[in-house]
């Protein structure tokens, strides 16, 4: 990896990273947070006191590691790519700039909740997304407008095709309940499909799916979630 790689991005893209990815704030930040509370820390805090250098750079190398977890899974040849909860979309990014000309299609939220929530949430209300952010923020990373297309959870009928790969990171079966996209992922996905998420319950996937692989732990957070890839419905 090259140590002065980074993202191009706005305030507006490092305030909106810093919601999706608590861990690249800084301790100071992070202190902060605990002290305030988190309706002050999204509202205030994120909008004055972060570094975007910072941010841009600490995004880029943590997507790059995170495209490290998972590139022995993906292949030169597919060529659609589902993200759901992606963020503002720096692992896609990472994604594109290695393998070229691929398609991304984004399903997300366009809104930011006032609290931020780094937990599991039944009815699943909390969303740190905004649709303009991630469109300039592609745009300026070298995604070509063409190449992908943001789909709004909440409004948008989802995209009816066969995927090669859907990636959640943090995500799907981490904040919210996977059953929320079970039938929409039945649809979409053939036997081929690679559908890659991170879980606390890895062994509720083998009832679901053919083939279940760990490929990471996070033992990092105190989820201590797991990486699993699956293919196959049952
Ligand atoms: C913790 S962030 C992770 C973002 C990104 N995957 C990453 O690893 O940096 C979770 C993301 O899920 C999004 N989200 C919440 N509910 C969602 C839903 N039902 N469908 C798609 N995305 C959702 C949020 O807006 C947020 O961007």
């Amino acid at each position: 990896m090259n140590n002065n790689a980074s993202f191009l991005l706005t305030n507006k893209a490092a305030r909106i990273i810093i919601l999706q990815r608590i861990d690249l704030a800084s301790p100071f930040l992070k202190k902060i947070r605990k002290l305030l509370g988190r309706y002050l820390f999204s509202t205030f805090i994120t909008k004055y006191f972060l570094n975007p250098k910072d941010v841009a750079k600490n995004y880029y190398t943590t997507m790059s590691k995170e495209y490290e977890t998972l590139k022995n899974y993906i292949f030169k040849t597919d060529q659609f790519f589902l993200s759901i909860g992606g963020g503002i979309g720096g692992l896609e990014a990472v994604i594109n700039k290695n393998l070229k000309n691929k398609s991304f299609y984004f399903i997300e939220r366009n809104f930011i909740s006032k609290k931020v929530k780094y937990g599991w949430s039944k009815n699943n209300l909390e969303a740190y997304n905004n649709f303009n952010i991630q469109r300039s923020f592609l745009n300026s990373n070298d995604m070509s407008p063409k190449q992908y297309q943001l789909i709004d959870f909440d409004k948008d009928n989802f995209p009816e095709m066969k995927f090669d790969v859907v990636i959640s990171l943090f995500s799907l079966d981490y904040h919210y309940d996977f059953n929320i996209y079970i039938n929409y992922l039945k649809k979409v996905s053939t036997k081929n499909t690679r559908i890659i998420f991170d879980t606390i319950r890895a062994d509720y996937f083998q009832t679901i799916f053919k083939n279940v692989k760990i490929i990471s732990v996070d033992n990092s957070t105190v989820h201590k979630s797991k990486r699993i890839i699956c293919r196959e419905f049952i």
